[in-house]
């Protein structure tokens, strides 16, 4: 009897637990894309804010899928100012929503 509870309230706790992470995010909460696409470069880091964008925005808009995971567009040029990330993805978007000072170094780069 006991173990059954306590097997009952261990469910309900992680069940809780699974909803509150789903309330807040999918996916990791910030992402330091010059670490994970092991770019070289000088331009300090750019932190995305990961969950930030996801309050506003579908998966879609950046996924292909709601599952998340691999990004729509392909990063293949990773130096310079032509790079993929500012070509494909975050400028494109920034402009066509007009997103305060959305092109500006310092908002991504810091
Ligand atoms: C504005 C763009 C954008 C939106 C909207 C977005 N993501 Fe992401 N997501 C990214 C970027 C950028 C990465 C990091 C690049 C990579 O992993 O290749 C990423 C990575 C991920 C990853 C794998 C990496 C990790 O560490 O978590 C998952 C899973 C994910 N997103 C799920 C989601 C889900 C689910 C949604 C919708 C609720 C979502 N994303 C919305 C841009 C976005
Ligand atoms: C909307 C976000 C965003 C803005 C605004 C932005 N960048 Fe970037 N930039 C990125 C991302 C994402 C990367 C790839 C990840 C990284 O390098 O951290 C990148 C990479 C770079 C790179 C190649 C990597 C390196 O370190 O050499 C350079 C150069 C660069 N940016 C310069 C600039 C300059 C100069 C500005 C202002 C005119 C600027 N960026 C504005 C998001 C942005
Ligand atoms: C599909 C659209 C979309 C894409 C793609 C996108 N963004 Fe954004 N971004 C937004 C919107 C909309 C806002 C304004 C959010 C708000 O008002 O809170 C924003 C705001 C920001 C901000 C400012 C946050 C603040 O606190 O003011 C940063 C930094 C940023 N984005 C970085 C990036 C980087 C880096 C990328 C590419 C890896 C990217 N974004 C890609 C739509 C996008």
């Amino acid at each position: 009897m006991k173990k059954a509870g306590l097997a009952l309230l261990t469910t309900g706790l992680l069940l809780m637990v699974g909803f509150a992470v789903q309330a807040s995010g999918s996916g990791a909460e910030k992402i330091d894309l010059k670490a994970k696409y092991q770019i070289e470069g000088k331009k300090d880091a750019v932190v995305f804010q990961h969950h930030q964008h996801q309050e506003k925005l579908a998966c879609t808009k950046c996924h292909p899928t709601t599952a998340g995971g691999p990004l729509s567009v392909t990063i293949v040029n990773k130096t310079g100012m032509g790079n993929d990330f500012h070509q494909k993805l975050c400028w494109p978007c920034h402009i066509e929503m007009k997103v305060p000072k959305g092109k500006m170094c310092s908002t991504c780069h810091k």
